[in-house]
């Protein structure tokens, strides 16, 4: 059980939601069906069908369209082209950047980017007309992947800066010639499909005088308002945005949401119809980006005792054909190379590839995993050609007491939970003992070989962009003591409207049922920014207490006259649904009946509340800054049995210990880490996407394309949240939860590099591709039990 916090009186009934478990307020909807998503919403009356009209080559020229076969089908109502768009025809996400055309002009960059928008009256009468519509193209050269990019220096300026990115402490050239032991190589990540349950949707419908208002799955709405307002070329007044929830975001409605907003509204526009446009999965995993696939080259060196010397990288994302958020995805790869290891020569560098794919975007970690898997990849590797534990190899190499804790970008690691984390945890897993019994049974099992190892993260939380760090909120109480909560976030799952609602419920003093949080629309919370790393809870948690303790100021005075403690007002305390001065319990108010006098007295019973991150910063021409106001830290044991003769695995059992300083709602927060935990398996075991020699989408559904299912989670699977660890200038003492888990699944590749290992002789130095996949691990298998030329 979760204490009551001291903050709360003990009388009467005083009982807070905060820190306590709690429900996902829409679990038993996502559960029974009764959750509305967009598509659920009540069918607008003249509501049309809008259908992207993708180009079919990876690269061309557009030289001919001609759409007057199509527009005579009765039925179709408007065939769109670039030339259609009123305003701006960008959808770009990055101000000052426009490299995004929302429908092609004479040049198509990608298979999947939008040619046309046909309107219709339902979804197959588009796609009849669609195949109606004659496009004519000359196919030019393309460049698909990160080594042709390389090979012909096709890279995406960073807009504002000098590429590459580089970020370098101490003298890493010399420290690598003077380290007893060399590890160098190149390694790769994949992509990943956010295969979110629901796929992009947006529905658009015309107000009066020529204002629209969208009902869009995004992460953003602030931002599908802004780029629908410069599409049609309105002020965003004119514009509102509403979010009800998503199923599922993932970084995929981060930035790409808005292209089908528009696409809706400007469709709106074009027919003065209202016009929805949802795409089916097919469509969805063709037309949209995914985790960036990394290349890096590494060179590291090492101490006889494991000790990382210097390490020298270079990065390559691959971007896609647009800049999206692609160098704020490569700035966070390189913010955790370091992972939770302290780095004395260092230099990594990194750039953005452009290739003919559709632009790579934000996934849960924006960049963090694929830069945190090139060190872990190191470490394996050292450890195994020194014969030593992969996890006294990582805690050799912790963040340690000042000057030992800087990071190589300068920001001190402050309140570094990583050593009580591994200590906790390699107990309460019994690493040690599980570890000789496994290395027993390798040495008795032929074809089927086990491995177990730890994995450590240290995720850093802000936005990287450092404005961004801020949210707003806007809090209604009504006369009858009921409340409605509007603040900046979205809901994509994660059960950030959970927490909102306990912390409102908390503040006030009332009980949750009381507290009804609104969708997220720009019109009740304006100039917000995405949902997203991870700091919806923060942000916003912060911005929603700010709103409520205006409205508790306001109300305490008229609680302390009917309490009879005139002019002591800071004696009324809100809790429990009541209102009571400590000591004179015996008389109570409720809450209704300190709203209704304070509505009769003429006090205002709505506020707006706003937050920012304070000191925090980054100097991208010198390498050096505070970007994060903090860091999260997690760790997990992995066991794995590897079938040598299959290549197949099962993740056998993983123990977590997760840091989310003092949890809001513990219940969400282990929902976040067991997700999280899976997805990154996920993306690291299974989730693998293949292109044709053409750039055609060969896993563009989920019977080619395969995510985790519940077959796939681990067998026994133990999580907790690290215990008395509140954090400090945070909502509530606690810690965002969102996407540091993700990186946990790492353990599960040394896990299988070490079953891998143990088909070789000892000191065998695995080569395990990205995703390791059946056909991965049977190879490196193979190779491992090749002998040694
Ligand atoms: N959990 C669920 N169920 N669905 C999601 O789409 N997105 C993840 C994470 N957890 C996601 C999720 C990502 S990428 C981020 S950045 C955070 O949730 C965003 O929400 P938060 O800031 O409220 O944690
Ligand atoms: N994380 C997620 N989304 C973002 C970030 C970030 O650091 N910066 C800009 N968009
Ligand atoms: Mo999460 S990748 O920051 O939406």
């Amino acid at each position: 059980m979760v204490a009551i916090p001291s903050e709360i009186p003990s009388q009467p009934e005083a009982r807070s939601p905060l820190h306590a478990p709690g429900l996902h307020e829409s679990g038993l909807k996502h559960t029974s069906g009764e959750a509305l998503y967009v598509d659920d919403l009540p069918a607008p009356p003249g509501l049309l069908v809008g259908h992207v009209i993708a180009s079919p080559h990876a690269h061309a020229r557009l030289v001919r369209r001609d759409a007057r076969r199509a527009l005579s089908l009765p039925g179709v109502h408007a065939v769109l082209f670039a030339q259609d768009i009123p305003g701006a025809n960008d959808v770009s996400p990055v101000r000052g950047v426009h490299d995004e055309p929302l429908l092609a002009t004479d040049e198509v960059h990608c298979i999947g980017q939008a040619v046309a928008f046909v309107v219709a009256e339902s979804a197959a009468l588009c796609r009849q007309a669609a195949a109606l519509v004659e496009l004519e193209y000359e196919v030019l050269p393309a460049c698909l992947t990160i080594g042709e990019a390389i090979e012909k220096s096709l890279f995406i300026p960073h807009p504002f800066y000098p590429n590459p990115h580089v970020i370098r402490r101490g003298e890493p050239e010399a420290a690598l010639i003077a380290a007893p032991v060399r590890i160098q190589g190149e390694c790769m990540t994949g992509a990943q499909d956010h295969f979110y349950l629901e796929t992009q949707v947006s529905q658009a419908v015309l107000e009066e005088d020529g204002a629209v208002r969208l009902w869009s799955s995004t992460q953003h709405p602030s931002e599908v308002q802004e780029k629908v307002a410069e599409v049609l070329g309105l002020g965003r007044h004119q514009v509102t945005v509403e979010v009800p929830r998503m199923g599922g975001g993932f970084g995929g409605k981060e930035t790409q949401a808005a292209p089908f907003a528009a696409l809706a509204a400007l469709a709106a526009y074009a027919t003065r119809r209202p016009v929805k446009v949802w795409l089916n999965r097919d469509q969805d995993m063709e037309q949209t980006g995914k985790r960036h696939p990394f290349w890096a080259r590494y060179d590291a060196g090492f101490s006889e005792d494991g000790r990382l010397l210097a390490l020298k990288a270079d990065l390559v994302s691959d971007g896609g054909w647009s800049n999206d958020l692609s160098h704020a995805i490569l700035d966070r790869a390189l913010f955790h190379m370091d992972n939770t290891y302290f780095l004395p020569h260092v230099e990594v560098r990194g750039r953005v590839a452009r290739t003919n794919q559709p632009s790579n975007t934000a996934f849960r970690g924006f960049g963090g995993p694929q830069g945190m898997y090139v060190v872990e990849e190191v470490i394996n590797r050292a450890a195994e050609r020194l014969a030593l534990d992969p996890a006294e190899v990582r805690r050799r190499n912790y963040y340690r007491e000042a000057p030992e804790n800087q990071t190589h970008y300068g920001q001190a690691v402050e309140g570094n939970r990583i050593p009580r984390i591994h200590a906790e945890l390699m107990t309460s897993s019994e690493y040690a003992r599980r570890r000789a019994e496994i290395d027993q049974f390798n040495a008795s099992s032929q074809w089927t070989k086990r491995g177990i190892a730890y994995q450590p993260v240290k995720f850093g939380i802000s936005f990287t962009t450092s404005f961004l760090n801020q949210a707003g909120a806007f809090v209604v109480i009504y006369a009858d003591g009921t409340v409605q909560l509007n603040h900046g976030g979205t809901e994509m799952g994660q059960g950030l409207h959970t927490k909102m609602r306990t912390v409102c419920a908390h503040e006030l003093g009332v009980p949750v049922e009381h507290v009804r949080v609104m969708t997220t629309a720009t019109d009740k919370v304006p100039n917000t920014s995405a949902t997203a790393a991870s700091s919806g809870s923060d942000l916003n948690g912060m911005a929603v207490k700010a709103a409520c303790e205006v409205l508790r100021e306001r109300m305490r005075p008229v609680a302390a006259k009917l309490l009879q403690v005139e002019g002591e007002p800071e004696r009324v305390v809100f809790s429990a649904g009541k209102a009571f001065v400590p000591g004179l319990a015996q008389r109570t108010l409720s809450f209704e009946e300190v709203t209704r006098a304070a509505y009769a007295a003429q006090v205002s019973l709505s506020a707006t509340g706003y937050y920012r991150t304070p000191d925090i910063g980054y100097d991208r021409m010198t390498g050096r800054g505070k970007p994060f106001h903090y860091y999260a830290f997690g760790g997990a044991v992995v066991e794995v049995e590897v079938s040598g003769l299959t290549g197949e695995h099962r993740v056998r059992r993983v123990d977590i210990l997760h840091d989310v300083g003092s949890s809001l709602v513990p219940t969400i927060d282990k929902g976040q880490v067991e997700g999280g935990f899976i997805q990154g398996v996920g993306w690291l075991t299974c989730e693998e996407v293949l292109i044709d020699a053409k750039g055609r989408l060969l896993t563009h559904s989920p019977d080619t394309y395969k995510i985790p299912a519940l077959g796939d989670a681990p067998e026994d699977f133990r999580v907790a949240l690290l215990e008395r660890a509140p954090q400090e200038d945070t909502i509530h003492g606690s810690k965002a939860v969102g996407e540091p888990p993700l990186m946990l699944a790492i353990g599960a590749v040394t896990a299988l590099r070490h079953a891998i290992g143990a088909f070789g002789p000892p000191r065998t130095e695995v080569q395990l591709a990205s995703p390791a996949t059946p056909e991965a691990i049977l190879r490196a298998v193979e190779t491992a039990r090749a002998p040694k030329r």
